[in-house]
């Protein structure tokens, strides 16, 4: 075959790449030129019979041919691809009247607006936010608290122990020591948000893990005066200008003398109802004037020095104000839970 022959096969390949016009009509223009049935495949298979002197010049011309159809056919499909992509974007619309997907915006936890909200009250009155670890030293939790070894205090509080000398905290109490072991002596007016844990059997009023507030004040001169005032005006701004508290007598070893205080209840207003079990009131927190004894053990004379300490449970802070029916529902992030609390703060 002339080589003349062999340039119109390569004319005609190329005008019908040129009018190719779509991704598949080019596949057919490939097929038909460059596959094994093609005429330039089987030209190929031919070589052999052509005389020796020959086969070398037609064999570059057919690779001459065979790579310009090749490098037309890539060049122009990038092209028509390119093209189809483009037009199928252009079709492509939105649907604005389809419905979209509605995300809710979330809101914030009951426990940690209470939390924030006690912080802040206690910040307005001067305290600082101190911090303890919740894997506590028996010597901070129980020891420097003026609870020994084979105090019966310790079975109340009985917790998950690490080792003998290690547990998990059982109340922020222990930051009581830390704090005054770090201060050496000299004035403290701290406060300690913190998770604590006890041994518990869970259930609506009951949980293995929960969490207070500590509080502890220690300079010169004070007396129950500054502990009453302090806490009147907490429960005041926590639960309502109306409330009023009581100071019922109670024991914890590490203050002397021990108080647990009340407000008398929002819902009856002090005359007995449910919410209160009709008493009338319904108790906040513990607290009392710090035992010399720890003052003692923790670095501070208590013949110049004297404090008032006080702890309080965030959970049960949170469950009051908003009439909450189950504690564990304070951090079991039960969906429907934390929606109707959203609702209603
Ligand atoms: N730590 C006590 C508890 O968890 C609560 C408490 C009572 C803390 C009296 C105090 C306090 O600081 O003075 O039961």
């Amino acid at each position: 075959m002339e080589n003349e022959n062999l340039l119109k096969l390569k004319n005609a390949a190329l005008k019908d790449i040129e009018e190719a016009n779509s991704v598949d009509s080019l596949n057919a223009v490939r097929n038909t030129y460059l596959s094994k049935k093609s005429e330039l495949s089987s030209l190929t298979s031919q070589i052999g019979q052509l005389p020796p002197e020959d086969r070398k010049a037609f064999g570059a011309a057919l690779t001459e041919v065979r790579v310009a159809i090749t490098s037309a056919i890539e060049e122009k499909m990038t092209y028509l691809k390119n093209k189809e992509l483009e037009e199928k974007l252009e079709k492509e619309q939105i649907d604005i009247s389809l419905p979209g997907i509605s995300y809710e915006p979330g809101g914030r936890d009951p426990f940690y607006v209470i939390q924030d909200e006690m912080i802040e009250i206690f910040l307005g009155m001067g305290f600082e936010v101190a911090d303890g670890p919740e894997v506590e030293k028996d010597l901070y939790n129980f020891e420097l608290l003026n609870i020994p070894k084979d105090h019966p205090a310790r079975d109340m509080q009985d917790t998950f122990y690490i080792n003998d000398n290690e547990l998990l905290r059982t109340h922020t109490s222990p930051v009581q020591a830390r704090t005054m072991e770090a201060k050496k002596g000299a004035p403290v007016r701290i406060i300690c948000p913190g998770k604590t844990y006890r041994r518990d059997d869970d259930d609506a009023t009951h949980s293995h893990q929960f969490a207070q507030i500590e509080g502890l004040v220690i300079d010169k001169g004070i007396n129950i005066g500054h502990l009453k005032a302090t806490l009147e005006l907490f429960a005041k701004k926590m639960f309502g200008e109306k409330r009023e508290i009581r100071l019922r007598s109670s024991y914890f070893p590490f203050t002397e003398p021990s108080v647990e205080v009340d407000i008398n209840c929002a819902n009856c207003g002090g005359k007995g109802c449910n919410m209160c079990k009709g008493t009338g009131y319904i108790e906040i927190l513990g607290a009392g004037m710090v035992h010399p004894n720890v003052l003692k053990m923790n670095g501070y004379d208590p013949e110049e020095y004297s404090g008032f300490a006080f702890g309080v449970g965030i959970d049960r802070m949170a469950v009051l104000r908003y009439g909450i029916d189950d504690i564990r529902k304070l951090y079991t992030n039960d969906v429907r839970f934390l929606k109707q609390f959203k609702k209603m703060s």
